[in-house]
């Protein structure tokens, strides 16, 4: 059995090589993708992008310059569109980008300037980008651009886009904005398959983290603790944080959680379900009229204190990202669930306008004369608890944190001087950090 070293880059953008196993001269290899990212094509015009594309990925994922130019002119090979061709082509990626879409580019992007865009859009949507490139040599590409019935590009041309590849491919190697290289042979063309990575929803184990309310510090202690990577943030067992909600106000750096937290969402490396605190503030970046109480005020004036471009792309990405998370999520084949204030067995995998309420405030039941909340416990009146997820919330600070009827709110109050925590699942461990310091003063509860 020969084996051979494949040179890539993974989906964090680190340099791996791993052993491609042959049973005489065949070759296999698994092209792993993100779930949500875009796959770069590049390669001569005939060496077969437009065919491998077919058999791995679904026609809706697939958006050729091909295609484009047939639906502008009725021609796919007509080189005189391929100004509104390529607007169509980018216009119609960022758009399932923008909608989280995995989406394959296929066009031969040979050049710079084409990566360059499609760069662009990637970012833009902050989704990672992987390249495939297809090193076929010059006779094979002519050969196999010869033989096509439909549509063939001549010699010449494929002659240049293999010199034009042969530049790319010393280039692309070193490209630091790209998530992801693969090479492929004719040979790899025939045998690799492709599979994409679990995505956040369908990882192994989680850890849920209590209301942060700006205490970034503390974060990445806990983080640390929990054993995620320092620059990475990922784990290396694949677990995944789920946030609780109430991820800004009354802290020292709510914009550094909210870019944080919003970073990792955007990769698919961390949930987040929102809470009240999130909601008023995804209001008010949205520029609706919102009362600046609560701890908004201050992470009003952190954000108007960072430079201009940081804060517009900070409030894109938080309305991009974070706004549009569904407010309860039921994760580990229904065995957790978490919302930010906690959820009623029999609301679990709902929606209504009541839910989304329920589980930013809790069962609140009216008001009394003073204007406090009528809350009711519903954890300590969950029946059956076993039988059900285990479910985690915070949005009420505890000074300890434990399990009532298979619940256990995460809150640490943080923010108040008490800590942060999180709770391993399936293990069911607490891991606290204590806070750095009292960033607020604790009042009665009375916000709903
Ligand atoms: P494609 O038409 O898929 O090439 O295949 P392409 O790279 O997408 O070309 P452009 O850039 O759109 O012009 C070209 C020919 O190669 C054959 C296909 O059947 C087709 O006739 N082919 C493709 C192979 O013989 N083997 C393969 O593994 C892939
Ligand atoms: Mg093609």
């Amino acid at each position: 059995m020969e084996s051979r070293p494949y040179n890539g880059r993974d989906s964090n953008g680190r340099d791996f090589t791993t052993t491609l196993r042959s049973n005489d001269t065949i070759y296999t290899m698994i092209l792993s993708f993100p779930p949500v990212c875009l796959i770069v094509l590049v390669g001569a015009s005939g060496s077969g992008k437009s065919t491998w594309a077919k058999k791995h990925f679904l026609a809706s994922q697939i958006v050729s310059s091909d295609q484009c130019r047939e639906m502008v002119v009725d021609d796919a090979a007509s080189q005189s569109a391929n100004e509104d061709a390529f607007a169509l082509f980018h216009q119609w990626i960022a758009l399932r980008l923008k909608n989280r879409r995995l989406t394959v580019a296929d066009s031969t992007a040979l050049k710079p300037g084409a990566r360059d865009r499609l760069i662009e859009l990637a970012h833009t949507a902050r989704v990672p980008l992987q390249i495939v490139a297809f090193d076929v040599p010059l006779d094979e590409a002519i050969r196999r651009d010869a033989q096509r019935t439909e549509r063939s590009v001549g010699e010449r041309v494929v002659t240049r886009h293999r010199a034009a590849l042969e530049q790319a491919l010393r280039e692309l190697p070193k490209d630091t904005r790209l998530s992801g290289v693969h090479l492929l042979t004719p040979e790899q063309m025939d045998t690799a398959t492709v599979q994409t990575t679990p995505g956040a929803l369908t990882a192994p184990a989680f850890d849920v983290i209590g209301d942060v309310h700006g205490c970034l510090g503390e974060l990445k202690t806990l983080l640390e603790k929990l054993g995620y990577d320092r620059t990475e943030s990922t784990h290396p067992e694949g677990r995944v944080p789920v946030f609780v909600g109430d991820l800004a106000d009354r802290g020292p750096d709510s914009p550094g959680v909210l870019r944080f937290v919003c970073d990792l969402v955007a990769r698919d490396k961390a949930l987040f379900v929102p809470g009240n605190h999130d909601d008023k503030l995804f209001r008010m970046l949205q520029g609706g009229k919102v009362q600046r109480t609560h701890g908004l005020d201050l992470t009003e004036e952190q954000l108007l204190g960072m430079p201009e471009k940081e804060r517009e792309r900070l409030t894109l990405d938080v309305l991009a990202y974070l706004a549009p998370q569904p407010v309860h999520l039921v994760l580990a084949d229904g065995k957790l669930a978490v919302a930010h204030a906690g959820i009623r067995d029999d609301m679990l995998g709902q929606s209504s306008d009541f839910i989304t309420r329920f589980t930013r405030f809790g069962d609140v039941r009216g008001f009394a004369p003073d204007g406090m909340p009528i809350r009711h416990d519903w954890a300590a009146e969950r029946e059956n608890g076993d039988d059900g997820p285990l479910i985690c919330y915070g949005h009420t600070p505890q000074d300890e944190i434990v399990f009532v009827n298979n619940t256990v709110n995460l809150d640490g109050g943080c923010v108040f001087g008490g800590f942060l925590a999180a709770l391993r699942f399936p293990e069911r461990e607490r891991v606290t950090v204590p806070a750095e310091r009292v960033y607020a003063q604790k009042r009665v509860h009375s916000e709903a």
